[in-house]
């Protein structure tokens, strides 16, 4: 395990000038100039990842519960990829809406090089080249019929034989050109096996992202309607595999473990209401940290906007502000073109 690197800035002592009225922290506050230059974070475009929804579809299908968002055909992925390199987004990250006859007990389609992924993965490549990176999921429950990230037996998500057809699809996914692969299922040890996998594949320069401190969260409520998988979860829950929010030493031992098995940034999530752990990720390890602001999050802050009780541009900009202030230095937003044309 890596050591805990102390903040040291929280255990200096005040000194005497520090005391009223020779100290007056309002001073610093009084113009816009003056607040920009003693900001402590900043946001930009090169900080957001744009997670975008792609189905076989031509037209364009709006998700009620993440209103903005739309499920895109891949032409439609194409476009919004260029317009994340107009606006300095450096990277999207993509999710499949996944027929409901091609999905199975198996999840064969996640390893299929002509699924709707891996197109569209070429589809970017062969249009956009290398201008904006493209981040794949690597995960069984868009292709599974009962919705679970791994393989279900006797009512059982089996770990091993999960991370087998994990691997598979990461290395369909890098030879599909896709140049981050973000395991997001929480299986033990699958972040090793799928470096090696890559490996052997002669694709050593694939990153991976591991989804490493990943919560049972109530809020990726929207996320399951928009690829078509809260209906075959259920009233099933993932609780066997992702994270209970209740613990935190858990994330670090999750962290240093990926970190072990070769994963190349780590992530947090949801972010806004696991800033703790992301703060705790970032100074424990000092590796890239990313968190993602997940459906439920944007949902929540959309509904209130939709009541006419919030700013929503306001409370996009600070919420995400806050997540890098924790410690994060990218983050997956549905709110990534927003706000870069805001910070443009
Ligand atoms: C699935 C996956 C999920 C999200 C990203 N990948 C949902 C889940 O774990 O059930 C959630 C993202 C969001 O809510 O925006 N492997």
């Amino acid at each position: 395990m890596t050591a805990m690197i102390d903040d040291r800035r929280e255990t200096e002592p005040m000194t005497a000038s520090a005391a009223f009225p020779a100290t007056r922290l309002r001073r610093n506050r009084q113009h816009p100039w003056l607040r920009r230059m003693v900001a402590e974070t900043t946001l930009s475009p090169a900080d957001l990842v744009w997670p975008l929804f792609v189905h076989d579809h031509e037209a364009s299908l709006p998700v009620a519960s993440l209103p903005g968002v739309e499920r895109l055909s891949i032409d439609g992925v194409v476009k919004a990829v260029d317009e994340a390199r107009q606006l300095g987004i450096p990277a999207v990250a993509l999710f499949p809406v996944v027929e409901p006859r091609l999905k199975s007990d198996d999840a064969a389609h996640a390893t299929d090089p002509d699924n709707l992924i891996c197109r569209t993965v070429r589809a970017i490549r062969r249009q956009c080249g290398d201008a904006v990176g493209v981040i794949c999921d690597v995960a069984l429950d868009p292709y599974t019929s009962h919705g679970h990230d791994g393989l279900l037996h006797d009512g059982r998500i089996l770990n091993d034989e999960t991370v087998e057809v994990l691997c598979r699809q990461a290395v369909v996914l890098a030879e599909a050109g896709c140049q981050i692969v973000a395991p997001s299922d929480m299986m033990d040890g699958r972040v090793g096996a799928i470096r090696r996998a890559l490996d052997a594949a002669g694709r050593q320069e694939v990153c991976i992202l591991s989804y490493a401190a990943k919560y049972a969260s109530a809020f990726y409520g929207p996320f399951r309607d928009a690829i078509g998988s809260a209906t075959a979860l259920g009233a099933a829950d993932k609780k066997t595999y992702q994270m209970d929010p209740a613990n935190s030493d858990e994330a670090i031992r999750e962290v240093a473990l990926d970190l072990a098995e070769g994963a190349d940034m780590v992530m947090v999530k949801p972010a806004g209401v696991s800033l703790d752990i992301i703060h705790r990720v970032k100074q424990s390890f000092g590796v890239p940290t990313f968190a993602y602001q997940v459906s439920g999050e944007y949902a929540m802050i959309h509904a209130a906007v939709a009541n006419g009780w919030i700013d929503g541009e306001k409370a996009a900009l600070e919420s995400l502000l806050v997540i890098k202030r924790a410690g994060a230095d990218c983050i997956l937003t549905y709110f990534a073109p927003q706000v870069a044309r805001k910070l443009a």
